[in-house]
């Protein structure tokens, strides 16, 4: 997401550094806790959140030209193609200084664009953190997520129950059904886990055990940025 969610009550600002981290990609899986990372991770190094899926459900609901083409793809849980995506991304990327991408890029292809994008500006990528957790905690985790229509945030009905003061509703994404979960699995594996060979080449990649509870995760990367 870009603006408008803001972090829970989870440590945001703890995170202490011997450098300058600006430019962030979040990697990993369909529920690995990419997002949830992330609005927390924003606030403590105060950069912007760059989600692609979250802008990709932005365009469908306001059913623009663009949401409807990206929409077939993405209900069935398939990758948007390369020049909707990076359509829809390149802005955000550009108008800001310091942020992190989740869910960007997906394939070997969409980070050589990125590559190219930040060179163009004589920019570069600081890190990538790769979330590591197992497929069977990954299904638990989508089937019951679900986003709250007055705050926005994401909760867990099983690890995060949302709480009294939030009014809800809550709502499950269409693609957080078994047969979509079963497909977004398959493609992250068969296109994006490439990526941490890619990015392990180039040094950039820290991995990190994604499947404790929240907070365990958020102190797991505090420490891997502190160490950088
Ligand atoms: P996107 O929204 O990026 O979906 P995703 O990668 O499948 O990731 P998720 O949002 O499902 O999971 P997450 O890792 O963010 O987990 P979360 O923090 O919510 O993309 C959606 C679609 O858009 C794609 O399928 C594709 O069609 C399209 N798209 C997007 N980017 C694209 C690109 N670059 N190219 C092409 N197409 C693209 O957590 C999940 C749940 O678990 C939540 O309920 C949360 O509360 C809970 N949880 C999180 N962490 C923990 C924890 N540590 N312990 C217990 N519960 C936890």
């Amino acid at each position: 997401m870009i603006a408008e969610k803001t972090a829970k009550d989870n440590g945001a600002g703890t995170v202490s550094r011997k450098g300058t981290l600006s430019r962030l990609v979040l990697l990993g899986p369909p529920g690995a806790g990419k997002g949830t990372q992330a609005v927390w991770l924003s606030d403590a190094i105060q950069a912007v959140h760059i989600s692609t899926g979250d802008l990709v459900r932005e365009a469908i609901a306001a059913d623009t030209p663009m949401g409807r083409q990206v929409k077939t793809f993405s209900d069935r849980g398939e990758l948007v193609p390369d020049k909707l995506i990076v359509d829809l991304v390149m802005p955000y990327l550009i108008a800001s200084e310091k942020w992190i991408l989740d869910g960007f890029p997906r394939d070997v292809a969409q980070a050589k664009i990125l590559e190219a994008a930040l060179a163009e500006h004589d920019h570069h990528l600081d890190m990538v953190i790769a979330l590591k957790i197992d497929d069977q905690l990954l299904i638990d985790r989508l089937a019951n997520r679900r986003m709250s229509h007055a705050t926005h945030k994401i909760y867990n009905l099983m690890f995060d129950p949302p709480p009294a003061s939030d009014p809800g509703p809550f709502e499950q994404r269409v693609d957080d059904h078994p047969e979509e979960i079963r497909r977004r699995l398959q493609v992250y594996h068969d296109k994006t886990e490439p990526l941490l060979a890619f990015y392990s080449s180039s040094g950039l990649l820290r991995l990190i055990d994604a499947g404790g509870p929240i907070e365990v995760v958020h102190a797991k990367i505090t420490a891997t940025l502190a160490g950088q």
